[in-house]
């Protein structure tokens, strides 16, 4: 069966890298020409997400515009998508509020992704001590729960995820199940979402490729931006590491920078070639030649992009039109949903 209603959501970065680009937001943009239209797409920059780290409130308003900026100028279509800012509508804190009420703290314990933050084992069970020390805020432990708001308060069918994301989505998918069992007998109030596992690609950094490409690398020619431009982009490949053996093959296990730079080239190309057969295509060239090649390759893919990126946050009236027209059509299933979890809760 085809998805009825896609959720995602991007927290407010900036502009978006090579990373984020390959592993989300392209298939964001495609999904409008793949998805038949009768399929609702909401597309949110979780900005509530974001500000369970410390945030520089200057910058964050910052950020998100250039989210919201980058969004568009990327293709993605305010007639074709709701795309939106989850602050901007209060529904995601309400229903998150009453899914907080019925989201075990033992399941919330066991997440991977705030054990990471304790810097703890996956497998240590009583974790709940260390966190009242380590000065780490609640909004963080309950992170998971206001993702499950966001995904089920439009009654999500399909989410697009990365692995590391599918045990939050099970424990939204948890939570419409005990929530539709506890108030909901007669009629379901949600539907339990789906994984929709993209194809992963994974791109790591290009100083070490070790790491994924992130914001959070300390230095900035580790990563692309898409609005990098062209010189910068050179630049950086050019000084990507790679290793010292002659030819061009994908080999992720013993050539994982070059990997790294054949799975950006393959990402980026018309076809959506497999990175092996783009090695094979270039499996004689020289390390030099094929880094000035993906780089001009990179620079093209994003041309239009940048004039359109640079254009829109010349205009903050309009970019703050779209992003409170996107919160218009995001309040309407909303506040549907919220109508029916009120009234299911007895509220
Ligand atoms: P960052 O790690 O730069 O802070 P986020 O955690 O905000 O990026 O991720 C935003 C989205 O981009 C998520 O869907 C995430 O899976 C994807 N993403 C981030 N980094 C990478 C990467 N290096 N390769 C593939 N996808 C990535
Ligand atoms: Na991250």
């Amino acid at each position: 069966p085809r998805p009825q209603t896609i959720f995602s959501g991007i927290q407010p970065t900036g502009t978006p890298h090579l990373g984020n680009y390959l592993g989300a937001l392209q298939s964001w943009v495609q999904s409008q020409l793949t998805q038949s239209s009768s399929t609702s797409l909401y597309y949110c920059i979780v900005d509530l997400h974001a500000i369970t780290m410390p945030q520089h409130p200057a910058a964050l308003m910052q950020s998100r515009r250039e989210m919201m900026a980058s969004l568009l100028a990327m293709g993605l279509g305010p007639e074709r998508c709701v795309i939106y800012e989850q602050s901007r509508v209060p529904e995601h804190t309400e229903l998150a509020w009453i899914l907080n009420t019925i989201a075990p703290v033992g399941y919330l314990n066991r997440m991977t992704q705030w054990k990471s933050k304790l810097n703890l084992d996956p497998n240590e069970i009583n974790v709940t001590e260390v966190a009242d020390t380590a000065g780490l805020n609640l909004g963080l432990f309950s992170y998971p729960v206001l993702q499950a708001a966001d995904i089920l308060l439009h009654k999500a069918t399909h989410v697009p995820v990365g692995e590391d994301q599918l045990q939050h989505l099970e424990l939204a998918r948890h939570l419409a199940r005990t929530f539709n069992k506890r108030f909901s007998k007669k009629s379901r109030v949600f539907p339990e979402p789906q994984p929709m596992l993209t194809p992963t690609k994974r791109v790591m950094s290009l100083r070490d490729p070790t790491k994924k490409m992130s914001k959070s690398d300390p230095n900035p020619a580790s990563r692309i931006l898409v609005t990098d431009e062209p010189a910068e982009i050179q630049n950086k490949i050019a000084r990507a590491v790679t290793d010292s053996t002659l030819g061009i093959t994908y080999d992720p296990t013993n050539r994982p920078g070059l990997a790294t730079l054949i799975t950006i080239h393959a990402g980026l190309t018309a076809r959506s070639d497999s990175p092996e057969s783009v090695a094979k295509e270039y499996e004689h060239m020289g390390h030099r030649e094929y880094k000035a090649v993906i780089a001009d390759c990179v620079a093209e893919y994003f041309k239009g992009f940048r004039g359109e990126y640079e254009r829109l946050m010349k205009e903050p009236k309009v970019l703050e039109e779209i992003s409170r027209k996107g919160a218009e059509k995001a309040r309407i299933t909303a506040q549907e949903t919220m109508q029916k979890v009120k009234t299911a809760v007895g509220l």
